[in-house]
């Protein structure tokens, strides 16, 4: 029997510092200016909290779906690296980035030398002079975990994310070879691959060559980032059924429950008698508890 259980939290959004006068001239205002709103729905302390109870879990890896940062600043790239470093070495966690880590043209390439452990997979070959090619991917205990970069700056208006045409191939070929090893596939994206769960202002914008590589090749496991609400359903790609979910931002006090903190807890088990079964947990932040606490039990219901 080969288990794994891996971990899922997204959308830190770590803003450090007033930022500087040349800000003023970028997309970065305008992320200023919408934290004014968001910093009274975030609190650090429910991101404190989620780490220690992450702590008690022990779950085997944990996977941060993005937006790590939230104007792509140097400050908050570092404050990132410290906040992974409490989580556990970059044998443990696994990154990818968000649309906001790459906010601006030219800043991702320092947050991505800093965060170069977090963000890379097994093979040292993806990363040349500080550029990763993506896909990157980690196998742990028969599981294999598929990084995707959705970010690039887009112009203030807009927070869509895209793929392109190399890195869907590199897929493509990277699903089918871990499917002939007998590999579970968890695939890593920031903006969610399912039609209608982002508007046209936040979408993936090749969701669909995307969902025609998952018809073909299939894989086990989405999750996303990115929406910052709770989702949980089956994208469906031509006869498959694959398994998607999302997780509200980590500090989020969020109003609404859907938008509360939480993140979930992923079991891969497989047998010789029955293959590879996943089951989920969710644990969720109790505003009354000032805690986390689960709110579903290990479940291996989809719907
Ligand atoms: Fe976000
Ligand atoms: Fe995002």
């Amino acid at each position: 029997m080969s288990e794994l259980t891996i971990a899922h939290l997204s959308d830190f959004h770590l803003c450090i510092g007033p930022g500087s006068w040349r800000d003023l001239l970028t997309k970065r205002l305008y992320g200023r200016l919408a934290w004014r709103r968001r910093s009274t729905e975030f609190e650090p302390a429910i991101l404190e909290s989620m780490i220690d109870d992450l702590g008690r879990q022990d779950p085997d890896l944990i996977v941060i779906t993005g937006d790590q940062t939230h104007l792509g600043r140097l400050a908050e790239y570092h404050a990132a690296r410290a906040l992974l470093e409490t989580l556990g070495d970059p044998g443990k966690v696994m990154i990818i980035p968000g649309n906001h880590d790459a906010y601006v043209p030219g800043a991702w390439e320092a947050g991505r030398r800093l965060w170069a452990g977090y963000l890379s997979g097994d093979d040292a070959s993806e990363a040349v002079d500080g550029e990763i090619f993506y896909p990157v991917s980690r196998c742990r205990n028969g599981v294999e975990i598929i990084g995707l970069d959705t970010a690039c700056p887009r112009p203030w208006w807009l927070a869509t994310g895209k793929l392109g045409r190399d890195q869907l191939e590199r897929l493509d070929g990277l699903l089918a070879a871990a499917a002939g090893q007998g590999r579970a596939r968890v695939i890593l994206i920031h903006h969610p691959p399912v039609p209608d769960l982002a508007d046209w202002r936040r979408r993936l914008e090749d969701e669909n060559a995307l969902a025609e590589i998952l018809a073909a090749r299939g894989a086990e496991l989405i999750l996303h980032g990115h929406i910052h609400r709770r989702s949980r359903c089956l994208l469906v790609a031509g006869e498959r059924r694959i398994p998607v979910f999302g997780v509200p931002a980590a500090a989020a006090r969020g109003r609404l429950p859907e938008r509360r903190s939480r993140y979930n807890l992923y079991r891969f088990s497989w047998s010789r008698k029955q293959g590879w079964r996943l089951a989920w947990k969710e644990r969720r932040y109790s505003v009354s508890r000032s805690g986390f606490i689960t709110e579903t039990e290990w479940c291996d219901k989809f719907r």
